[in-house]
């Protein structure tokens, strides 16, 4: 399973931590960078990362920033990406189990590594569920043809 990740100057630490984690868990990562500490803008990297997903490149996204919102939204942007932008593991989980997310975010100067592993371990590890959900996710995405 491949997976792309994405990030700007704030979180290239956290990204090579969560980066080794998953490697080592099995994932290929496709990394998007940045992989310098030099300023850089963000919706650069979450677009790259979007894409990726969208086109079928890869499986699934992981985008941080230093929020993890404003890469969360430009991933967003991408038609056919489902973000889920969140600092701890429940919402992670339900977001794969209802809303089929396929690109996850969060936030270097939020969250610590740990709890970004944990959350990285329940939105993996948590399959989409479909059934009820199925007419709810397929709402979402007619959105875009509107
Ligand atoms: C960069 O300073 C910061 O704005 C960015 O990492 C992110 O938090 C934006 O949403």
């Amino acid at each position: 399973m491949k997976i792309a990740m994405g990030n700007d100057h704030s979180a290239v630490e956290l990204k090579n931590e969560i980066k080794t984690y998953i490697e080592a868990k099995g994932y290929e990562v496709i990394d998007f960078g940045t992989n310098s500490s030099e300023s850089c803008d963000y919706p650069v990297y979450g677009e790259k990362v979007g894409r990726a997903v969208a086109s079928g490149d890869v499986d699934y996204g992981i985008a941080i920033c230093g929020t993890g919102i404003g890469i969360g939204i430009a991933a967003g942007k991408v038609r056919g990406v489902r973000v889920c932008t969140c600092s701890e593991p429940y919402s992670a989980r339900l977001s794969r189990m209802h809303n089929n997310t396929n690109v996850l975010s969060f936030g270097a100067r939020v969250i610590g590594v740990e709890m970004a592993k944990m959350i990285v371990d329940e939105w993996l590890d948590n399959p989409y569920e479909g059934g009820r959900h199925e007419r709810r996710v397929a709402q979402l995405m007619e959105i875009e043809s509107r």
